[in-house]
């Protein structure tokens, strides 16, 4: 008796852990499909600054990269701070586009400046060259290696940042603003800037977004 009673609960624990394996898959491919460009962003976050903080310190810190070397580091700027970087950007832009196409550009760019945050990707470039000299077998791979691990860390901010219901769009004004964001929020100068996350309350949804056919994109054998 008491040896069919633990079958029994050993089948049912593995019935249990096979469940929990499942609910758990799919929760973490509904983040995947919850995460969208959201382009309408506004100041009326659902949670405070210290949980969006945390969640992106934590989703950057959980990231993998090449020989565990924490290449990724990020810079976040709120309130007025945010509000600065995105006129940097709209002045660095207004020196550029041709002065017929600025209307759009400054719309584009006043409905980043609409969102609640920026958290600016960057790569430690001394990190990179250290693991160079480090083992010369791999030196061309380093700084692709970087690259992966900066977008990474990026896809990981913004899928958790969906998660609790804050939306975002990442943008490249890199590497055009570099010099003056170095300045303004005192960057190491081996810190190079790889994306800017901006984030802020969803507005509006995201738009309908298309898939290519599977077959185009992948294989399998047995
Ligand atoms: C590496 C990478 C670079 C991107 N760069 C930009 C960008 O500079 N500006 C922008 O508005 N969106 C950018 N995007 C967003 C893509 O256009 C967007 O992810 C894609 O259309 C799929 O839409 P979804 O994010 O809603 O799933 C980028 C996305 C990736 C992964």
């Amino acid at each position: 008796m008491f040896m069919l009673n633990k079958r029994l609960n050993i089948a049912v624990i593995n019935q249990f852990l096979q469940n929990t394996a499942e609910e758990s898959k799919m929760s973490f491919l509904n983040q995947l499909e919850k995460r969208r460009s959201i382009y309408a962003l506004g100041k009326n976050v659902p949670v405070d600054q210290a949980t969006i903080e945390s969640t992106i310190k934590q989703a950057v810190r959980l990231s993998p990269s090449s020989f565990n070397s924490q290449t990724s580091r990020v810079v976040t700027l709120y309130g007025a701070s945010h509000t600065q970087f995105w006129n940097i950007v709209l002045e660095t832009l207004r020196k550029i586009v041709p002065a017929d196409a600025f209307e759009n550009t400054e719309a584009k760019i006043n409905s980043f400046s609409a969102g609640f945050g920026t958290a600016l990707f960057f790569e430690d470039q001394d990190v990179v060259k250290g693991l160079q000299e480090q083992f010369p077998l791999y030196a061309d791979n380093f700084p692709v290696w970087s690259e992966h691990s900066t977008g990474i860390a990026q896809f990981a901010a913004w899928t958790a940042l969906s998660e609790i219901n804050v939306g975002a769009s990442l943008q490249h004004y890199n590497p055009i603003v570099d010099e003056e964001v170095a300045q303004t929020y005192d960057i190491p100068a081996n810190w190079k800037l790889r994306a800017q996350l901006v984030f802020g309350s969803i507005e509006a949804p995201a738009g309908e977004k298309t898939f290519i056919d599977d077959a185009v994109r992948f294989k399998s054998f047995n």
